[in-house]
């Protein structure tokens, strides 16, 4: 593992924390790991320190470092897809400090041992900070409840089945009921699973056309509904994963507006592209939730502006080409995203009422507190956890450039806006684009 950074110094950049009321240009002053000064002119004399690397920051600008509260990271057990090490460089590239690991690996993280043994190759690995999230029922199997009390003194900061749903009204009112007395979240994948037994994709004009089964929006409404009312009856922390339909927006709109205690995320995926990409059969855009309608899209946008949703996580899901490369039906379901995510969602600002601070704070200051994370905060004494951004940037990801061990993206060769130039995670440098990074 690398040592905290001993001294640099970010010249003339843009500082971005709106949690922190800065927006500013600035000198960041990082001395061992720690934010030292920050303010116009603050670096004036540390840059003269023979020990200083110094930055020129002019044009660019300084952030809060992300958290993907949705990652994929395949180890345990299918190490071929991806590992800790790869996930976790591709997450430092995309600018991500913290990174939550959902359990369904090989073996499925339902017990202390494999939250273990995740924390260990982390440890081992360096790179941004992984937070294993457990599972709610043993194997995922939506029955027994998992031992959330062991999972939690592990090191587990929320609960999830992710990638099936808890499709018991008992279970998962027991779910929340037990992970109340921990605090912890309750994150679910809503899907019915009987309304979309062997669909391929969003169920819709385009699913017609092409002769694959839809996934209606309903199957993921009717669970977020119920789970709602479930939350409110038993008052503990619900958090729905990667929401996709206009109907999810209006129900968590109305939960919130009564105060109660829910939350939600969408993925750049979801945010940017209809069903009509799957027009042309490409795999890489069969996604779970599917890719839905422009309306969907409108309403996520919006709501994402409003903090309706409070978090963007990438559901960075790696599979190999072999998984890819086949008929839709047969093709596993999911899209890398942790490097690409900035990238994607920069030219977002200005629409639909997004603005550059909510961005941020969708991307960093939200999904930590959901998460029980210190949010990364560019304040003197605060720890350095923060990525410098080259705003102007317009790049093309090529196959074979990213960190990921996998490449199933629809997003190869598309122009994106704004680049990770550095990310520091607990006070270290753990990707450097311009300097000996791999
Ligand atoms: O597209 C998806 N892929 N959605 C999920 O919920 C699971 C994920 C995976 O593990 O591949």
């Amino acid at each position: 593992m690398t040592s905290p950074v001993e001294l640099l110094v970010v010249k003339s950049v843009r500082a971005v924390d709106p949690a922190a009321g800065l927006d500013a240009e600035v000198d960041l002053v990082i001395e061992r790991g720690r934010i030292t000064a920050l303010g116009p002119g603050a670096g004036a004399k540390a840059a003269h320190s023979e020990r200083a690397r110094v930055i020129d920051g002019s044009g660019k600008w300084v952030l809060p470092a992300f958290v993907d509260l949705h990652a994929h990271l395949r180890e345990p057990g299918q190490e071929y897809k991806e590992d800790i090490r790869s996930g976790l460089a591709a997450a430092a590239a995309g600018g991500f400090a913290h990174v939550c690991v959902m359990p369904n690996t090989k073996p499925v993280n339902d017990t202390r041992a494999v939250t273990e043994l995740m924390l260990r190759r982390a440890a081992e690995v360096g790179g941004p900070e992984l937070h294993p999230i457990g599972a709610i029922t043993v194997g995922q199997k939506g029955k027994e409840l998992t031992e959330m009390a062991e999972l939690r003194e592990a090191g587990a900061v929320a609960v999830s089945d992710d990638g099936v749903c808890v499709m018991s009204s008992a279970v998962m009112r027991r779910a929340l009921e037990y992970a109340k007395t921990f605090d912890l979240p309750v994150i679910q994948h809503a899907e019915d699973h009987e309304l979309t037994a062997g669909a391929d994709m969003h169920e819709g004009a385009v699913s017609a056309r092409l002769g694959l089964r839809g996934w209606p929006r309903a199957a993921e409404d009717v669970i977020v509904a119920r789970d709602l009312i479930l939350a409110e009856y038993t008052g503990a922390r619900y958090h729905l994963a990667h929401a996709s339909t206009l109907g999810s927006v209006r129900l968590l709109r109305e939960a919130k507006s009564r105060g109660l205690a829910v939350t939600a995320e969408v993925t750049p995926h979801h945010l940017l592209l209809t069903d009509a990409s799957v027009i042309g059969y490409d795999t890489f855009c069969k996604v779970n939730p599917p890719l839905r309608e422009e309306a969907d899209i409108a309403a996520l946008r919006a709501a994402l502006a409003d903090g309706t949703l409070d978090a963007i996580a990438t559901d960075h899901a790696p599979h190999t080409s072999l998984e890819k490369d086949c008929e839709f039906s047969y093709a596993k379901p999911g899209m890398i995203g942790l490097e690409l995510c900035f990238g994607l969602l920069l030219g977002l600002v200005g629409k639909s009422g997004l603005t550059l601070a909510r961005l941020i704070d969708a991307l960093s200051t939200r999904p930590a507190r959901i998460a029980g994370i210190d949010a990364p905060s560019l304040r003197e004494g605060a720890l350095a956890e923060l990525t410098l951004i080259d705003p102007e940037a317009r790049w093309h990801p090529e196959r074979g450039s990213l960190r990921s061990k996998s490449d199933n993206t629809p997003f190869w060769g598309r122009e994106l806006s704004g680049q990770v130039l550095a990310t520091l995670s607990g006070g270290r440098l753990v990707f450097d684009r311009n300097g000996a990074d791999r």
